[in-house]
Protein backbone atom coordinates (compact mmCIF):
# COMPACT_ATOMS: atom_id res chain seq x y z
CA UNK A 1 0.00 0.00 0.00
CA UNK A 2 1.38 3.38 -1.14
CA UNK A 3 1.42 6.36 1.58
CA UNK A 4 -0.93 9.35 0.83
CA UNK A 5 2.45 11.67 0.83
CA UNK A 6 3.65 8.91 -1.80
CA UNK A 7 0.54 9.19 -3.78
CA UNK A 8 0.69 12.88 -3.92
CA UNK A 9 3.89 12.91 -4.69
CA UNK A 10 2.94 10.00 -8.01
CA UNK A 11 0.36 12.18 -8.88
CA UNK A 12 2.42 15.32 -9.56
CA UNK A 13 5.26 13.52 -11.07
CA UNK A 14 3.63 9.99 -12.42
CA UNK A 15 6.44 9.47 -14.24
CA UNK A 16 8.91 9.38 -11.29
CA UNK A 17 12.63 9.50 -10.86
CA UNK A 18 14.28 7.89 -14.55
CA UNK A 19 16.07 4.86 -14.14
CA UNK A 20 17.59 3.78 -17.71
CA UNK A 21 18.03 5.27 -20.95
CA UNK A 22 14.13 5.13 -22.35
CA UNK A 23 12.87 6.51 -19.00
CA UNK A 24 15.34 9.40 -19.23
CA UNK A 25 13.93 10.22 -22.65
CA UNK A 26 10.43 10.44 -22.15
CA UNK A 27 11.37 12.36 -19.16
CA UNK A 28 12.50 15.31 -20.90
CA UNK A 29 9.86 14.84 -23.74
CA UNK A 30 6.87 14.77 -21.22
CA UNK A 31 7.80 17.52 -19.01
CA UNK A 32 6.43 20.80 -20.02
CA UNK A 33 9.60 22.84 -19.04
CA UNK A 34 12.21 20.27 -19.96
CA UNK A 35 10.67 19.30 -23.73
CA UNK A 36 11.94 22.99 -25.09
CA UNK A 37 15.28 21.22 -24.89
CA UNK A 38 15.55 17.72 -27.08
CA UNK A 39 16.01 14.57 -25.37
CA UNK A 40 19.81 14.09 -26.36
CA UNK A 41 21.94 16.80 -26.99
CA UNK A 42 25.46 17.01 -29.26
CA UNK A 43 28.57 16.49 -26.72
CA UNK A 44 30.48 19.61 -28.22
CA UNK A 45 27.33 21.82 -27.34
CA UNK A 46 27.86 20.66 -23.03
CA UNK A 47 31.42 21.90 -22.99
CA UNK A 48 32.33 25.10 -21.24
CA UNK A 49 34.12 26.42 -24.42
CA UNK A 50 31.24 26.45 -26.10
CA UNK A 51 29.15 29.45 -24.75
CA UNK A 52 30.70 30.05 -21.63
CA UNK A 53 26.89 29.83 -19.92
CA UNK A 54 26.56 33.06 -20.61
CA UNK A 55 23.17 33.41 -22.47
CA UNK A 56 22.50 30.86 -19.58
CA UNK A 57 23.36 33.20 -16.80
CA UNK A 58 21.38 36.39 -18.83
CA UNK A 59 18.56 34.69 -19.04
CA UNK A 60 19.03 33.15 -14.96
CA UNK A 61 19.75 37.15 -14.07
CA UNK A 62 16.73 38.01 -15.35
CA UNK A 63 14.51 35.00 -13.72
CA UNK A 64 16.22 37.07 -10.49
CA UNK A 65 15.14 40.38 -11.20
CA UNK A 66 11.21 38.94 -11.98
CA UNK A 67 11.36 37.52 -8.27
CA UNK A 68 13.50 40.38 -6.52
CA UNK A 69 11.14 43.13 -8.48
CA UNK A 70 8.16 41.26 -7.91
CA UNK A 71 8.57 41.70 -3.84
CA UNK A 72 10.07 44.91 -4.57
CA UNK A 73 6.41 45.92 -5.78
CA UNK A 74 5.16 45.63 -2.57
CA UNK A 75 6.88 48.31 -1.08
CA UNK A 76 7.51 51.06 -3.53
CA UNK A 77 4.81 53.48 -4.48
CA UNK A 78 5.91 55.47 -7.86
CA UNK A 79 5.12 58.66 -6.09
CA UNK A 80 7.73 61.65 -6.24
CA UNK A 81 6.23 62.22 -2.76
CA UNK A 82 6.91 58.41 -1.66
CA UNK A 83 9.70 56.75 -3.82
CA UNK A 84 12.38 58.20 -2.20
CA UNK A 85 11.18 57.22 1.55
CA UNK A 86 10.33 54.15 0.53
CA UNK A 87 13.55 53.55 -0.76
CA UNK A 88 14.70 54.53 2.70
CA UNK A 89 12.27 52.26 4.27
CA UNK A 90 13.61 48.90 2.44
CA UNK A 91 17.29 50.32 3.62
CA UNK A 92 16.18 50.57 7.38
CA UNK A 93 12.71 49.24 8.40
CA UNK A 94 11.32 45.87 6.28
CA UNK A 95 13.54 42.85 7.05
CA UNK A 96 16.23 41.93 4.32
CA UNK A 97 14.78 44.82 2.41
CA UNK A 98 18.27 45.78 2.02
CA UNK A 99 19.17 42.65 0.71
CA UNK A 100 16.30 42.30 -1.67
CA UNK A 101 17.07 45.75 -3.30
CA UNK A 102 21.10 44.86 -3.41
CA UNK A 103 20.17 41.91 -5.05
CA UNK A 104 17.97 43.45 -7.68
CA UNK A 105 20.27 46.50 -8.32
CA UNK A 106 23.46 44.05 -8.65
CA UNK A 107 21.87 41.58 -10.95
CA UNK A 108 20.10 44.36 -13.37
CA UNK A 109 23.95 45.66 -13.92
CA UNK A 110 25.00 42.20 -14.59
CA UNK A 111 22.28 41.50 -16.48
CA UNK A 112 23.52 44.42 -18.84
CA UNK A 113 27.27 43.22 -18.82
CA UNK A 114 26.27 39.83 -19.11
CA UNK A 115 23.81 40.43 -22.14
CA UNK A 116 27.04 42.51 -23.54
CA UNK A 117 29.32 39.50 -23.25
CA UNK A 118 27.21 36.66 -24.82
CA UNK A 119 26.91 39.04 -27.86
CA UNK A 120 30.53 39.27 -27.84
CA UNK A 121 30.64 35.31 -27.39
CA UNK A 122 28.18 34.98 -30.15
CA UNK A 123 30.28 37.35 -32.58
CA UNK A 124 33.55 35.59 -31.85
CA UNK A 125 32.39 32.60 -32.48
CA UNK A 126 30.82 33.37 -35.72
CA UNK A 127 27.21 31.92 -34.60
CA UNK A 128 25.34 34.61 -36.46
CA UNK A 129 25.60 32.43 -39.73
CA UNK A 130 22.85 30.52 -41.81
CA UNK A 131 20.58 29.95 -39.98
CA UNK A 132 21.07 32.00 -37.30
CA UNK A 133 20.64 35.48 -38.48
CA UNK A 134 17.03 36.03 -37.58
CA UNK A 135 18.34 34.74 -34.42
CA UNK A 136 20.81 37.50 -34.10
CA UNK A 137 18.30 39.80 -35.04
CA UNK A 138 16.02 39.17 -32.18
CA UNK A 139 19.07 39.77 -29.97
CA UNK A 140 19.99 42.88 -30.69
CA UNK A 141 16.22 44.23 -29.71
CA UNK A 142 17.27 41.83 -26.23
CA UNK A 143 19.96 44.01 -25.76
CA UNK A 144 17.82 47.41 -26.51
CA UNK A 145 15.09 45.72 -24.06
CA UNK A 146 17.87 45.02 -21.13
CA UNK A 147 19.30 48.42 -21.44
CA UNK A 148 15.25 49.76 -21.77
CA UNK A 149 14.99 47.59 -18.42
CA UNK A 150 17.78 48.97 -16.61
CA UNK A 151 17.55 52.34 -17.43
CA UNK A 152 13.55 52.84 -16.31
CA UNK A 153 14.61 50.93 -13.54
CA UNK A 154 17.06 53.48 -12.89
CA UNK A 155 14.81 56.41 -12.09
CA UNK A 156 12.57 54.87 -9.56
CA UNK A 157 14.93 55.12 -6.19
CA UNK A 158 14.18 59.14 -7.33
CA UNK A 159 17.55 59.75 -5.57
CA UNK A 160 19.61 62.23 -6.66
CA UNK A 161 21.80 60.01 -8.38
CA UNK A 162 18.66 58.65 -10.26
CA UNK A 163 17.58 61.93 -11.22
CA UNK A 164 20.00 63.39 -12.67
CA UNK A 165 21.44 60.19 -14.59
CA UNK A 166 18.20 59.84 -16.48
CA UNK A 167 17.97 63.76 -16.81
CA UNK A 168 21.44 63.36 -18.55
CA UNK A 169 20.78 60.61 -20.46
CA UNK A 170 17.01 62.19 -21.75
CA UNK A 171 18.99 64.96 -22.81
CA UNK A 172 21.25 63.20 -25.37
CA UNK A 173 17.50 62.34 -27.38
CA UNK A 174 17.80 66.27 -28.19
CA UNK A 175 20.33 65.80 -30.60
CA UNK A 176 18.76 62.83 -32.75
CA UNK A 177 17.62 65.10 -35.35
CA UNK A 178 13.57 66.44 -36.04
CA UNK A 179 12.28 63.17 -33.76
CA UNK A 180 14.47 63.93 -30.88
CA UNK A 181 12.40 66.20 -28.85
CA UNK A 182 8.94 64.58 -29.29
CA UNK A 183 10.37 60.84 -28.48
CA UNK A 184 12.11 63.27 -25.21
CA UNK A 185 8.66 64.76 -24.50
CA UNK A 186 6.51 61.03 -25.05
CA UNK A 187 9.03 59.24 -22.82
CA UNK A 188 9.03 61.87 -20.04
CA UNK A 189 5.66 62.86 -20.29
CA UNK A 190 6.86 66.55 -20.55
CA UNK A 191 9.70 68.79 -20.76
CA UNK A 192 11.19 68.01 -17.43
CA UNK A 193 11.92 64.31 -15.37
CA UNK A 194 9.03 64.90 -12.57
CA UNK A 195 5.81 62.72 -11.45
CA UNK A 196 4.63 62.10 -15.35
CA UNK A 197 8.07 60.77 -16.02
CA UNK A 198 8.33 58.34 -13.13
CA UNK A 199 5.10 56.74 -13.80
CA UNK A 200 5.78 56.29 -17.08
CA UNK A 201 8.99 54.50 -16.15
CA UNK A 202 7.20 52.44 -13.44
CA UNK A 203 4.85 51.15 -15.89
CA UNK A 204 8.00 50.46 -18.55
CA UNK A 205 9.89 49.11 -15.61
CA UNK A 206 7.86 46.61 -14.20
CA UNK A 207 5.23 46.05 -16.82
CA UNK A 208 5.56 46.60 -20.56
CA UNK A 209 9.72 45.61 -20.83
CA UNK A 210 9.47 42.45 -18.83
CA UNK A 211 6.53 41.03 -20.73
CA UNK A 212 8.29 41.93 -23.89
CA UNK A 213 11.18 41.17 -23.01
CA UNK A 214 10.25 37.07 -21.66
CA UNK A 215 8.71 36.56 -24.76
CA UNK A 216 11.19 37.67 -26.98
CA UNK A 217 13.36 35.35 -24.65
CA UNK A 218 11.05 32.44 -25.23
CA UNK A 219 11.22 32.61 -29.22
CA UNK A 220 14.83 33.26 -28.98
CA UNK A 221 16.04 29.70 -26.62
CA UNK A 222 13.03 27.87 -29.13
CA UNK A 223 15.19 29.40 -32.28
CA UNK A 224 18.33 28.00 -30.60
CA UNK A 225 17.12 24.39 -31.02
CA UNK A 226 14.92 25.36 -34.16
CA UNK A 227 17.93 26.54 -35.72
CA UNK A 228 19.65 23.28 -35.21
CA UNK A 229 20.89 23.59 -31.68
CA UNK A 230 24.30 25.56 -31.02
CA UNK A 231 26.40 26.46 -33.37
CA UNK A 232 29.69 24.47 -32.49
CA UNK A 233 27.44 21.58 -32.69
CA UNK A 234 26.51 22.06 -36.80
CA UNK A 235 26.87 18.38 -38.23
CA UNK A 236 29.21 19.97 -40.75
CA UNK A 237 31.30 21.49 -38.52
CA UNK A 238 32.23 18.13 -37.38
CA UNK A 239 32.78 16.55 -40.67
CA UNK A 240 34.96 19.17 -42.05
CA UNK A 241 36.63 18.63 -39.04
CA UNK A 242 36.66 15.50 -37.05
CA UNK A 243 33.51 13.37 -38.74
CA UNK A 244 34.91 11.06 -34.78
CA UNK A 245 33.37 13.54 -32.73
CA UNK A 246 29.98 13.42 -33.58
CA UNK A 247 28.77 12.39 -30.66
CA UNK A 248 25.19 12.37 -28.31
CA UNK A 249 23.98 12.47 -24.78
CA UNK A 250 21.11 12.56 -22.95
CA UNK A 251 20.02 15.97 -22.10
CA UNK A 252 19.26 14.00 -18.35
CA UNK A 253 21.01 14.40 -16.74
CA UNK A 254 23.98 15.67 -18.77
CA UNK A 255 22.40 18.79 -19.95
CA UNK A 256 20.69 19.29 -16.29
CA UNK A 257 23.82 19.68 -14.45
CA UNK A 258 25.28 21.39 -16.57
CA UNK A 259 22.03 24.06 -16.06
CA UNK A 260 21.94 23.45 -12.22
CA UNK A 261 25.59 24.23 -12.15
CA UNK A 262 25.48 27.39 -13.81
CA UNK A 263 22.36 28.58 -11.82
CA UNK A 264 24.79 27.94 -8.47
CA UNK A 265 27.21 30.05 -10.30
CA UNK A 266 24.62 32.87 -10.49
CA UNK A 267 23.01 32.92 -7.40
CA UNK A 268 26.79 32.85 -5.72
CA UNK A 269 27.90 35.70 -8.02
CA UNK A 270 24.89 37.72 -7.00
CA UNK A 271 24.60 36.91 -3.49
CA UNK A 272 28.53 37.75 -3.00
CA UNK A 273 27.90 41.16 -4.25
CA UNK A 274 24.60 42.07 -2.63
CA UNK A 275 26.23 41.17 0.69
CA UNK A 276 29.17 43.02 0.25
CA UNK A 277 27.85 46.23 -1.64
CA UNK A 278 24.86 48.11 -0.54
CA UNK A 279 22.97 49.79 -3.73
CA UNK A 280 23.58 53.60 -3.44
CA UNK A 281 21.07 55.91 -2.73
CA UNK A 282 21.77 59.48 -2.32
CA UNK A 283 20.06 62.32 -1.27
CA UNK A 284 16.71 62.96 -2.57
CA UNK A 285 15.88 64.17 -5.96
CA UNK A 286 16.65 67.83 -6.26
CA UNK A 287 15.46 69.18 -9.81
CA UNK A 288 17.52 72.54 -8.57
CA UNK A 289 20.67 71.21 -7.81
CA UNK A 290 22.49 69.28 -10.39
CA UNK A 291 25.59 67.53 -9.05
CA UNK A 292 29.02 68.65 -11.09
CA UNK A 293 29.21 66.14 -13.34
CA UNK A 294 26.29 64.52 -13.99
CA UNK A 295 26.59 61.15 -15.40
CA UNK A 296 24.55 58.76 -17.02
CA UNK A 297 24.53 54.99 -16.30
CA UNK A 298 27.60 53.40 -16.79
CA UNK A 299 26.19 51.72 -20.02
CA UNK A 300 25.54 55.10 -21.64
CA UNK A 301 28.68 56.85 -20.51
CA UNK A 302 30.61 55.93 -24.10
CA UNK A 303 27.45 58.11 -25.71
CA UNK A 304 27.76 61.04 -23.46
CA UNK A 305 31.33 60.91 -24.15
CA UNK A 306 30.90 61.27 -27.39
CA UNK A 307 28.54 63.74 -27.40
CA UNK A 308 30.85 65.69 -25.29
CA UNK A 309 33.26 65.71 -27.84
CA UNK A 310 30.06 66.36 -31.06
CA UNK A 311 26.98 66.50 -30.17
CA UNK A 312 25.23 65.40 -33.83
CA UNK A 313 27.73 62.49 -34.71
CA UNK A 314 28.03 61.27 -30.74
CA UNK A 315 24.81 61.39 -30.11
CA UNK A 316 23.08 60.55 -33.15
CA UNK A 317 25.54 59.09 -36.01
CA UNK A 318 27.58 57.00 -34.67
CA UNK A 319 25.18 55.36 -32.41
CA UNK A 320 22.59 54.89 -34.91
CA UNK A 321 24.94 53.60 -37.64
CA UNK A 322 26.10 51.03 -34.98
CA UNK A 323 22.59 49.96 -34.21
CA UNK A 324 22.13 49.70 -37.84
CA UNK A 325 25.12 47.65 -38.66
CA UNK A 326 25.18 45.45 -35.64
CA UNK A 327 21.04 44.72 -36.70
CA UNK A 328 21.86 44.37 -40.47
CA UNK A 329 25.97 42.04 -39.55
CA UNK A 330 24.63 38.59 -40.25
CA UNK A 331 22.82 39.67 -43.54
CA UNK A 332 26.19 41.68 -45.11
CA UNK A 333 28.68 39.51 -43.27
CA UNK A 334 28.01 36.52 -46.06
CA UNK A 335 31.65 34.71 -45.48
CA UNK A 336 30.50 31.25 -44.79
CA UNK A 337 33.74 30.10 -43.10
CA UNK A 338 34.41 29.75 -39.48
CA UNK A 339 30.79 29.59 -37.96
CA UNK A 340 30.81 27.81 -34.78
CA UNK A 341 34.42 28.07 -34.16
CA UNK A 342 36.49 30.99 -31.83
CA UNK A 343 38.13 33.48 -33.26
CA UNK A 344 38.62 31.58 -36.81
CA UNK A 345 41.58 32.38 -39.14
CA UNK A 346 39.33 32.87 -41.91
CA UNK A 347 36.84 36.04 -40.06
CA UNK A 348 40.13 38.15 -39.49
CA UNK A 349 38.44 41.06 -40.70
CA UNK A 350 35.36 40.84 -39.03
CA UNK A 351 37.26 40.43 -35.40
CA UNK A 352 39.42 42.86 -36.24
CA UNK A 353 37.20 45.18 -37.07
CA UNK A 354 34.53 44.49 -33.91
CA UNK A 355 37.46 44.16 -31.55
CA UNK A 356 37.90 47.97 -32.38
CA UNK A 357 34.46 49.06 -31.73
CA UNK A 358 34.15 47.01 -28.70
CA UNK A 359 37.89 48.33 -27.31
CA UNK A 360 36.70 52.30 -28.00
CA UNK A 361 33.42 51.98 -26.42
CA UNK A 362 35.24 50.56 -23.25
CA UNK A 363 38.49 53.14 -23.40
CA UNK A 364 35.51 56.20 -23.70
CA UNK A 365 33.12 54.13 -20.84
CA UNK A 366 36.01 53.68 -18.74
CA UNK A 367 37.44 57.65 -19.43
CA UNK A 368 33.65 58.68 -18.34
CA UNK A 369 33.63 56.83 -15.10
CA UNK A 370 36.85 58.12 -14.01
CA UNK A 371 38.29 60.13 -15.66
CA UNK A 372 35.60 62.93 -16.13
CA UNK A 373 35.77 65.46 -13.25
CA UNK A 374 33.11 69.03 -12.75
CA UNK A 375 31.84 70.37 -16.33
CA UNK A 376 32.72 67.33 -17.66
CA UNK A 377 36.66 68.29 -17.51
CA UNK A 378 39.67 65.70 -17.70
CA UNK A 379 40.54 64.61 -13.86
CA UNK A 380 42.93 61.84 -13.09
CA UNK A 381 40.89 59.53 -10.71
CA UNK A 382 43.97 60.12 -8.32
CA UNK A 383 42.97 63.57 -7.98
CA UNK A 384 44.78 66.72 -9.94
CA UNK A 385 43.38 68.11 -13.26
CA UNK A 386 44.68 67.17 -16.82
CA UNK A 387 44.55 70.95 -17.60
C1 LIG B 1 18.08 38.94 -22.65
C2 LIG B 1 19.13 38.65 -23.37
C3 LIG B 1 19.49 37.28 -23.90
C4 LIG B 1 19.23 36.03 -23.39
C5 LIG B 1 18.49 35.68 -22.10
C6 LIG B 1 19.81 35.07 -24.29
C7 LIG B 1 19.80 33.69 -24.11
C8 LIG B 1 20.43 32.79 -24.92
C9 LIG B 1 20.65 31.40 -24.62
C10 LIG B 1 20.23 30.72 -23.30
C11 LIG B 1 21.27 30.83 -25.67
C12 LIG B 1 21.75 29.37 -25.76
C13 LIG B 1 23.26 29.26 -25.62
C14 LIG B 1 24.04 30.20 -24.77
O1 LIG B 1 23.91 30.19 -23.54
O2 LIG B 1 24.82 30.98 -25.34
C15 LIG B 1 21.45 31.85 -26.69
C16 LIG B 1 21.99 31.66 -27.94
C17 LIG B 1 22.12 32.65 -28.89
N1 LIG B 1 21.98 34.01 -28.69
FE1 LIG B 1 21.20 34.86 -27.04
N2 LIG B 1 20.38 35.74 -25.35
C18 LIG B 1 20.23 37.10 -25.14
C19 LIG B 1 20.75 38.11 -25.94
C20 LIG B 1 21.40 37.91 -27.13
C21 LIG B 1 22.09 38.94 -27.88
C22 LIG B 1 22.28 40.38 -27.41
C23 LIG B 1 22.54 38.34 -29.05
C24 LIG B 1 23.30 38.97 -30.17
C25 LIG B 1 23.03 40.11 -30.69
C26 LIG B 1 22.13 36.95 -29.02
C27 LIG B 1 22.32 36.03 -30.04
C28 LIG B 1 22.25 34.66 -29.88
C29 LIG B 1 22.52 33.69 -30.91
C30 LIG B 1 22.85 33.99 -32.40
C31 LIG B 1 22.45 32.42 -30.31
C32 LIG B 1 22.75 31.07 -30.95
C33 LIG B 1 24.23 30.84 -30.66
C34 LIG B 1 24.81 29.54 -31.15
O3 LIG B 1 24.15 28.83 -31.90
O4 LIG B 1 25.97 29.26 -30.75
N3 LIG B 1 21.48 36.71 -27.83
N4 LIG B 1 20.95 33.05 -26.20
Amino acid sequence: MRSPLKKLIHSIFPLGWPRNHRERLQAVRGNLWLHVFPARVRTESLHPKATLGLGLITFYLFVILCGSGLLLMMVYTPSTALAYRDMNDLAHVVSGGRFLRNVHRWSAHLMVLFCILHLVRVFCTGAYRKPREFNWVIGVILLGLTLGLSFTGYLLPWDQLSFWAITVSANILDYVPLLGAPLRRLLLGGEEVGQAALLRFYVLHVFALPTVTFLLIAVHVWRVRKDGGLACSDPELHRENNPETVSHVLTWPHLLLRLILVLQATLIMVFFFSILWDAPLLEIANPAHPPNPSKAPWYFLGLQEMVAHSAFWGGFMIPTLLAVLLLILPYVDRNPKGAGIWFSRDRRFALGLFAFCLFTLAILTVIGLWFRGPNWAWQWPWGGSGG
